[in-house]
């Protein structure tokens, strides 16, 4: 094991699935694995409406465009039934982080804020075996 890893990953916050149809997509999750599922929360600066399905161990967000030329949507066009979009993992400083990533030659990509105020940032997925993983501050 790296005793000095560029980004030094804690949990597994959540699991971010695009999905086309957010109501069907949480009423799959609380039917069929009996999941507790949070009231969709609307982020139209991100142009997509987002709920939380709660797990024992992380969470996994299932997000819904709500503007047809965003990124999401994009994906949502790519992928009709919706996939996989991202993984993300917790880290105990996003800033020094980002600046190891980058100083690993790691694209770092939309470092800012979540929507419930912690400091995060994706590294790209060419850089990251083909999955978009976003990094987010421990709470
Ligand atoms: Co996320």
């Amino acid at each position: 094991m790296n005793k000095n890893p560029a980004i030094p990953a804690g949990d597994l916050d959540h699991l971010s699935i695009a999905v086309p149809d957010l109501k069907a997509a949480a009423e799959f999750y609380r039917d069929t694995f009996g999941c507790e599922v949070s009231d969709p929360i609307d982020l139209p600066e991100r142009n997509m409406r987002i709920v939380y399905v709660t797990l024992a161990n992380t969470k996994i967000e299932l997000m819904e465009p709500t503007d047809s030329s965003s990124t999401l949507a994009k994906f949502i066009e790519r992928n009709p039934d919706g996939g996989l979009h991202h993984i993300c993992l917790t880290t105990p400083d996003v800033d020094i982080a980002a600046e190891q990533a980058t100083a690993e030659k790691l694209r770092v990509i939309g470092k800012g804020t979540s929507h419930h105020g912690r400091a995060l940032f994706f590294l790209h997925p060419k850089d990251a075996l083909g999955t978009l993983i976003e990094i987010e501050e421990e709470n």
